[in-house]
């Protein structure tokens, strides 16, 4: 487990005031938790509902999600926005980008009524009509009830993102109640929340894929070298400032990492977290390789599984 965190939290529960020690066991207890097996809601119970609404995060927590997964953006005005997709053609009736647009032009959106459409088999007239929720909106509602697992998404788009999350995360309380999570493909964005907050656990999101010439694979922001090369050291480098790496699994139909990534992951004091898992059989897999959660879209599939 990632030693530099625990070394903190040791230190801060030592000799201290009431608040303070509860504050460390708060945070030791999340760490505690993350030593077992995790259900991250991916956008919620999104498979069911509409990804990132209040149907789409209230199944998940009724199907035993141990996190909620949030996706972030920033609107033209700075308000963080829960969204997965740099622009609103997906999954809203808007068009254009996130950025672009202020906080009341994009409440004025449906951001419910595409997923009916899409999925028909799990339409429910009443999505239609749902907002796009802002982080503030969803931690008013939740509180510490829930645990967050944020991902901080184009963070080149918005240099102001890490700093206004960390502010809120603190504002609320949500850091050391031990309720959140931030994951990145940023290498630089995680680097930046850990220099804000070092209490804060950190997940290094990785995506493989195969090279221009199809002879190997390559990780998308160079984060690590192919799988089949990775050394220790260069996951040591992710454990200075993470507790866990979040891999895809599969790309085009072949596997990108096997049993053996796992167990240098975890040698290496990394958690093991990949996205995103829908498919029962590949969950099995995966537990049985020995990954300590899994974002998916179904975590009653997952829930069944693990129970
Ligand atoms: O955050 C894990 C996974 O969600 C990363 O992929 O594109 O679904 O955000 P994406
Ligand atoms: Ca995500």
């Amino acid at each position: 487990m990632n030693t530099a965190i625990r070394c903190s939290l040791a230190t801060l529960a030592l000799g201290l005031t009431a608040p303070l020690a509860a504050q460390a066991d708060a945070l030791e207890q999340q760490l505690d938790d993350l030593q077992d097996f995790q259900i991250i809601a991916h956008r919620g119970a999104s498979g069911h509902a509409p990804e990132h609404t209040w149907p789409s995060y209230e199944k998940a927590r009724e199907m035993g999600a141990d996190y909620l997964e949030l996706d972030l953006h920033m609107s033209a005005d700075g308000e963080l926005m829960v969204i997965h997709d740099d622009t609103l053609d997906r999954t809203t009736d808007g068009t254009g980008q996130v950025k672009a647009h202020t906080l009341a032009e994009l409440k004025a959106l449906d951001v419910g009524g595409w997923f009916n459409q899409a999925h028909p088999e799990r339409a429910d007239e009443a999505f239609t009509g749902a907002r796009m929720l802002t982080l503030d909106e969803v931690i008013d509602r939740y509180g510490t009830d829930v645990r967050y697992y944020i991902e901080t998404k184009s963070p080149e788009r918005y240099p102001e993102l890490q700093h206004s999350l960390v502010e809120t995360l603190e504002a609320e309380g949500l850091v050391e109640s031990g309720s959140v999570a931030i994951q990145s493909f940023s290498q630089d964005s995680l680097r930046q929340i850990h220099d804000l907050n070092a209490d804060i656990p950190l997940v290094q999101l990785v995506w493989y894929s195969p090279t221009e010439d199809g002879n190997g694979l390559t990780e998308w922001t160079g984060v690590t070298p192919p799988p089949a090369e990775i050394s220790d050291a260069d996951l040591q480098a992710i454990a200075d400032y993470a507790v866990g790496i979040g891999p895809n699994v599969v790309y085009d139909g072949e596997d990108v990492i096997d049993a053996g990534f796992v167990e240098q992951a975890h040698d290496n004091g990394l958690l093991v977290h990949p996205y995103t898992i829908n498919d029962p059989e590949q969950m099995q897999r995966l537990l049985d390789w020995g990954v300590d959660g899994m974002f998916t879209n179904f975590p009653d599939r997952l829930s069944e599984l693990v129970e």
